[in-house]
């Protein structure tokens, strides 16, 4: 009997409370694992007595499915996306869709949905953000893929998703990769701003030394007011942990090397190839490559010291203050940087984003929802054409308030021998974004001189290129 709104295949973690939560908002679920003892540990688990068809074989799953069919993918990405296709497709009619629901790459995203196109059927890439907890309560939901199709796949993703402010954490993105760019793109900047709070968490350190309670306490503050998002308050909760073996604050006992599965190096060597500055996640991505080198670092801290520590005299608040400054103000240049890029793909892509609906499914959900991506949704919905968020007359007044203290957070890191890359790279880049004139005259003097690269004068009409005879003046 096919009563089944939608299936799943794939039960790993994120897949299982997906259906859960399908479930448990009214859909008819099927469910099928290539290995059938998943299916069956959890028809006999936490799916028990549910609204589920447990399907022990790929045909029997699909049979399950009201027409048109709709099977989301939730395996990992890469190669097992393709096999699951390849399998899919014999038992499948036009009309039909897929969904791919992993961090997938979004030009596999492109070239899947235009070859299932010639047989007839819809593909979709979905972002799907807010880890295990997101997934059973409600993600935010970045969904990329036909019209048509989407129609069919509206009701049940915008009813599963997250809601922020009275509207579901879910609208259509555009087609084909349109939805995993997106993603993409959020994740880029969910590593900005994990790095951007370890920065504010490292100056602190090194100048104030506060306990983990001490600092539970600065970002519990922190969240209270216009830095309050997710990840401020995990890392609040993080700073509060004891190791129940030794009664340490857990965070003290967490190796610093950093891992990453790939979607921030994907952001950043595709802003780059558009020739779009995503300098904050860049400095993400490298930090973490950095902390990764364990044992180098151990070795060259024994021969490269840096200056010697001064006790901190100053005002300890107001560092603190000067901190959190810097922090939300980076993370301002990090979000602007990363709309920029959306708006370059956009155009490349022909995929008309709006970014206003891309921050207003940000707000709740995803791993990186914060107060503040009310103000990015307010900026781009009064203005679709914001050329950057930092013209955005809430944001440039904010920077204009907040860069005496950035200035003076990234100093004392300085001092310290603090590495502050995303700290220094957004302020780097506001102070570059706001000049009139930078040094790239003298560079292009440079390349011209070695390479007759020619140049623009500024005393004459832009389009005309000049080349000087350098060795012979
Ligand atoms: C999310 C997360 C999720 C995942 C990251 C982790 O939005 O729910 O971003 O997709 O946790 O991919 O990425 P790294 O392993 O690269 O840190």
């Amino acid at each position: 009997m096919s009563t089944c709104d939608i299936g799943l295949i794939g039960l790993a973690v994120m897949g299982e409370n997906l259906v859960l939560n399908m479930e448990s908002r009214g859909f008819h679920v099927a469910v099928f694992n290539r290995t059938t003892s998943v299916v069956e540990a959890f028809e006999a688990s936490r799916g028990k007595g549910k609204n589920f068809v447990f399907a022990k074989t790929l045909p029997d799953f699909v049979a399950a499915l009201k027409r048109p069919r709709k099977a989301q993918i939730m395996v990992k990405a890469g190669a097992p996306v393709d096999a699951v296709i390849e399998q899919l497709i014999p038992l499948l009619e036009p009309g039909d869709i897929i969904i791919d629901g992993g961090n997938s790459l979004w030009t596999d995203t492109q070239r899947r949905e235009k070859y299932l196109k010639e047989k007839g059927l819809h593909f979709f890439g979905v972002g799907v953000s807010g880890g295990e907890e997101g997934a059973l309560k409600g993600p935010s939901i970045m969904p990329g893929g036909s019209k048509q199709g989407w129609e069919a796949l509206a009701p049940i993703y915008t009813k599963i998703a997250a809601v922020a402010e009275g509207e579901p954490c879910c609208r259509h993105m555009g087609p084909d990769g349109a939805g995993h760019y997106v993603k993409m793109a959020h994740n880029g900047i969910e590593y900005g701003d994990m790095q951007l709070i370890c920065e504010a968490y490292a100056i602190l350190k090194a100048a104030l030394n506060p306990s983990a309670d001490e600092f539970a306490e600065i970002f519990g503050e922190w969240n209270k007011g216009k830095l309050d998002s997710f990840l401020i308050d995990i890392t609040t909760k993080i700073f509060s942990r004891k190791d129940p073996e030794t009664g340490k604050a857990i965070v003290d006992l967490v190796l610093d090397k950093a891992g990453q599965k790939g979607t921030g190096k994907w952001t950043v060597g595709h802003a780059v190839e558009m020739g779009v500055p995503l300098s904050v996640i860049g400095s993400a991505v490298e930090a973490r490559i950095l902390s990764s080198l364990k044992d180098e670092r151990v070795a060259a801290s024994a021969v490269l010291p840096g200056p010697t520590a001064k006790p901190f005299t100053g005002d300890r608040a107001k560092l603190i203050e000067a901190v959190r400054d810097a922090l939300y103000a980076s993370k301002i240049i990090s979000y602007a940087q990363g709309m920029v890029q959306l708006g370059a793909a956009s155009k490349l892509y022909n995929w008309n984003l709006n970014f206003g609906d891309i921050a207003s499914i940000w707000r709740g959900g995803c791993i990186i929802r914060a107060r503040f991506l009310n103000r990015i949704t307010d900026a781009y919905r009064s203005n679709p054409d914001l050329k950057n968020l930092i013209l955005d007359p809430f944001f440039r007044d904010t920077l204009l308030e907040t860069q005496a203290n950035w200035r003076s957070a990234v100093t004392t890191a300085i001092e310290y021998g603090v590495a502050v890359p995303a700290f220094s790279s957004a302020l780097s880049y506001f102070d570059s974004y706001r000049q009139a004139n930078l040094p790239a005259n003298l560079l292009q003097a440079q390349r011209d001189y070695f390479g007759a690269h020619t140049y623009e004068r500024i005393d004459k009409p832009r389009g005309e290129f000049f080349h000087f005879d350098w060795l012979n003046p």
